[in-house]
């Protein structure tokens, strides 16, 4: 059993979504690609699962959100990709990759060959039983990486309004789940190991503002403390957790979101016999025109690790939609018109929503720390100054040109030759440059 395309896209997610959007302006012909996706639906954009999707009234819901509405684009529905002669093969996980035959092998045990291979396989939630804590497959337990994680924390949560729920990690989905439980009338208590909230991004003075307004809805914050078991009644559902100091903290709900590992285990080498390719940072490793170290294979999105131009080419994994975006276009670009398709030149882009809070963030925090603005009304920002550039800006709640100018110093790297006027400055700086 098995079926040949030139093009095959393995995972169907935001990178395959926007990657087939790019094949078919370069008019891809009917029949020559296929998207194999363990998900049931068509590629959809992921960050709504943690915000619209949630929301207790008038959620947003498929086929609103399936790819390219993220970035003002076409919206694939399945019918478009009917029509294009794209082949969706979902609810398929592919088990094994064999790079020298150049094909992939199904679960049902389908052999699919591609001359062209794009990987999207994303990345995973860890779990906690990857920390050694055991029980999380209670049905109130709550993970969210994809639309089947999001339908069950929809029917948890729906069941504990006006009840209590513990969010375990102070990450992206702590902080977004934790404003959507709030939202649906649940109390929160935000239990992490940092000092503060996003301590990958945030500076302690950015933090200390999203706190206090978290706080001012009812969330309590347990810090530098972890879980290390859970209390459940009889049929299983976990009614506390306990932390590694000993408090226990009553709860009808819980949610994980403590990180990811990006899915590169068909391509590790690890399996006896199995496809290996270079890894790095955790992903694997492309060059940049998304080029794994198998020239016909490209790897885009969460799992690819790729050099970042405007960091002297230091190899970045990103997990962040954006960055699937481009980088998933670029591959395809690569692939298609090679001649014109030179080195991605990336500024990685990250962003957020939480209740009417909204930021954005470009480059890369590290260096001095610059704060501007007004943190008591919820417009304030922050530059990263290294070796006398701005290399890195967050803004919250700026309107769209603020966005756009901060942006544009970080990709011109533009030179700071004294602090305390960029800080007196603070947003005004972007527009003078
Ligand atoms: P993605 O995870 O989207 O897709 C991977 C696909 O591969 C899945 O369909 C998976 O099933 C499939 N797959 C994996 N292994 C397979 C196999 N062996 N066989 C078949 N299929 C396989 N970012 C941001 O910048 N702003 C935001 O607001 C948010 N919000 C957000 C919310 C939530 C809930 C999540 C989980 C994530 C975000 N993100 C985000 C991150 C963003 O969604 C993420 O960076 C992209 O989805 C990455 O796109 P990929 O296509 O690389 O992976
Ligand atoms: P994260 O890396 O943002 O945060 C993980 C959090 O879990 C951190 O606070 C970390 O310290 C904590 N943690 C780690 N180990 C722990 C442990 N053993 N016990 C308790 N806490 C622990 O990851 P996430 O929040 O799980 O998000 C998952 C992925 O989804 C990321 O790739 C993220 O970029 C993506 N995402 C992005 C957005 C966005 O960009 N707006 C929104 C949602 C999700």
């Amino acid at each position: 059993m098995g079926r040949a395309f030139v093009y095959v896209i393995l995972g169907g997610g935001v990178a395959a979504g926007y990657a087939a959007l790019e094949f078919s302006r370069r008019h891809v012909a009917p029949g020559e690609l296929c998207i194999i996706s363990e998900e049931s639906v068509a590629p959809y954009e992921r960050p709504a699962l943690s915000k619209g999707y949630l929301l207790p009234e008038n959620p947003t819901s498929l086929p609103q959100f399936h790819t390219c509405v993220g970035a003002n684009e076409e919206r694939l529905t399945p019918k478009w990709y009917g029509e294009k002669g794209i082949e969706l093969i979902l609810g398929t996980r592919v088990k094994s990759a064999d790079l020298k035959k150049k094909a992939l092998v199904t679960m049902a045990g389908e052999t699919i060959t591609y001359k062209y291979l794009i990987i999207a396989t994303g990345a995973r939630a860890l779990k906690l039983e990857e920390f050694g804590v055991w029980g999380s497959e209670a049905e109130n337990v709550c993970y969210l990486r994809d639309i089947a994680d999001a339908d069950r924390m929809v029917k948890v949560m729906q069941s504990c309004a006006g009840k209590s729920a513990v969010v375990i990690g102070g990450g992206y989905i702590g902080m977004e789940c934790t404003a959507a439980l709030v939202t649906n009338k649940i109390k929160v208590t935000m239990v992490f190991p940092e000092k503060h909230l996003m301590g990958r991004l945030f500076t302690a003075k950015m933090a200390e503002f999203y706190e206090n307004y978290y706080k001012e809805r009812g969330v309590k914050f347990v810090k530098g403390n972890v879980l290390t078991s859970f209390e459940n009644d009889p049929s299983g559902k976990v009614t506390a957790v306990i932390l590694r100091d000993g408090t226990r903290i009553p709860t009808d709900m819980v949610v994980v979101g403590i990180g990811i590992r990006a899915n590169t285990s068909l391509f590790d080498g690890l399996d006896k016999g199995g496809a290996k390719l270079a890894l790095e940072k955790g992903g694997i490793k492309v060059n940049g025109k998304m080029q794994t170290s198998d020239s016909s294979v490209y790897a885009v999105g969460d799992v690819a690790a790729f050099p970042v131009k405007l960091f002297g080419n230091d190899i970045r994994r990103l997990e962040h939609v954006d960055s699937a975006r481009k980088t998933a276009r670029h591959a395809v670009s690569a692939i298609m018109a090679p001649d014109e398709t030179g080195d991605l030149d990336y500024l990685p882009f990250f962003y957020s929503r939480v209740f009417a809070l909204s930021w954005q963030f470009y480059g890369d925090n590290v260096g001095e720390v610059v704060h501007f603005g007004d943190f008591l009304n919820s417009r304030f920002g922050a530059y990263w100054v290294n070796e006398g550039h701005i290399i890195g800006a967050f803004l919250e709640g700026g309107a769209k040109e603020d966005y756009k100018a901060i942006a544009k110093v970080v990709k011109t790297r533009s030179k700071v030759s004294d602090v305390g006027e960029l800080e007196k400055l603070g947003l005004e700086f972007a527009f003078r440059e």
